[in-house]
């Protein structure tokens, strides 16, 4: 049931308020402001060495954001991996060390073979998965859930924001047990995740302006996306929601490699997608904005009440989403990201529930 929505699509992009406070309840006690314990696990953070993460598609990219985190706050390396290259890579693994799956259905082939690989080499398996019988939650040691509710679109929306809160809370439970977050930085960051909902109920309402800014990549052939840091993980999400219900051709790239190739690509019928919050990349990320802006392509800045003024002077289409610690911002971009996408695809009219070619759960290889 769509109830008052015109897609499965756009239901789920507005569940995600609900659905975060859901899965925070699981990460944080909302009275005391502390971490819960997370399910028992089979292995201490402090033993671990490294940590693989691996999925497909939206699922994968949930991973390459949490490396951030990971790398950040645990100090705990992290390599991530395209579930069908991994498998058929066979690399060279260490017992006893972590491997996430990532996946919204449980059930994506790829991912379920490599979570078998990293098995067979005695890993510890952990799986984030949305459908606790599915095949890969069964296989796992332990499997922590998106409680998002049953996603229906084609598209991943709520299981992706649901994934990265999940992890970044996984994250934090390593940093702490590996003695490697302060206090104080801690209690900021549960702040910032107990105040998460609603900073992506004020994105929600936002609405009418990502609409009216999707007409300009209603009119493009090309669109890039740009991002640093923990936004070039988003920047590379933009792109594949975009091309994915829309079929116009988009690509995420990170900003410092804009000069090593994709810039001969910009000109007047290329929007660029800006993705800089203010945080200690963006004003780097304000300097390539220049460069896309003088050469006359159309720029959408989506940032947050401080970075506003790097994009007033270019006149670029600014979105100014809620402020946050800047280590949460990549959840809040992701649902600007997918409106975006929403509205430029339901534009030209198409099926955005049910893209062409593709599947919801991909469940051969
Ligand atoms: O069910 P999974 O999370 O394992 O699915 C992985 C990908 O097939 C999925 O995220 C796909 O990329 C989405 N259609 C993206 O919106």
């Amino acid at each position: 049931d769509k109830g008052p929505f015109r897609h499965f699509m756009l239901k789920e992009i507005h569940e995600q308020p609900e659905g975060l406070s859901r899965v925070i309840g699981t990460i944080l006690d909302r009275p005391s402001m502390s971490l819960l314990p997370p399910p028992a696990l089979p292995f201490r953070f402090s033993d671990l060495k490294q940590v693989s993460i691996v999925g497909c598609g939206t699922a994968y990219l949930a991973g390459a954001t949490a490396k951030y985190w990971f790398e950040r706050f645990a100090r705990l390396p992290v390599q991530v991996e395209i579930a069908s290259e991994m498998r058929y890579r066979e690399p060279p693994l260490d017992p006893g060390e972590l491997a996430l799956f990532i996946s919204q259905s449980g059930e994506t082939a790829d991912t379920l073979a490599a979570l078998r690989y990293c098995r067979a080499a005695d890993q510890h398996v952990i799986a984030v998965v949305n459908v606790p019988q599915s095949s890969i939650a069964r296989e796992a040691d332990v499997a922590l859930p998106l409680m998002c509710g049953p996603e229906i679109g084609v598209a991943s929306t709520k299981a992706f924001t649901a994934q990265l809160t999940v992890l970044l809370g996984l994250a934090l439970q390593a940093a702490r047990d590996r003695g490697t977050i302060e206090q104080e930085r801690l209690d900021s960051l549960l702040e910032a995740l107990c105040r998460l909902p609603a900073a992506i109920s004020a994105t929600l309402e936002l609405d009418d302006e990502l609409k009216g800014v999707s007409r300009v990549l209603a009119r493009a052939r090309n669109v890039l996306f740009l991002g640093r840091g923990l936004h070039y993980p988003i920047a590379l999400e933009g792109a594949l929601k975009l091309k994915e219900i829309s079929y116009i051709h988009a690509e995420g790239y990170a900003a410092g490699e804009l000069k090593h190739g994709p810039i001969a690509l910009v000109e007047e019928a290329v929007p660029v997608v800006v993705l800089a919050p203010s945080d200690e990349l963006s004003e780097k990320t304000f300097s390539n904005m220049q460069e896309v802006a003088a050469r006359g392509a159309p720029v959408i800045l989506v940032t947050d009440e401080a970075g506003r003024s790097a994009g007033t002077a270019l006149g670029a289409h600014i979105l100014t989403l809620p402020t946050t610690d800047p280590a949460l911002s990549p959840i809040i971009s992701a649902v600007a990201v997918q409106l975006l996408a929403y509205h430029t695809a339901t534009q030209l009219g198409a099926d955005v529930d049910q893209p062409r070619n593709l599947a919801k759960s991909v469940t051969v290889e």
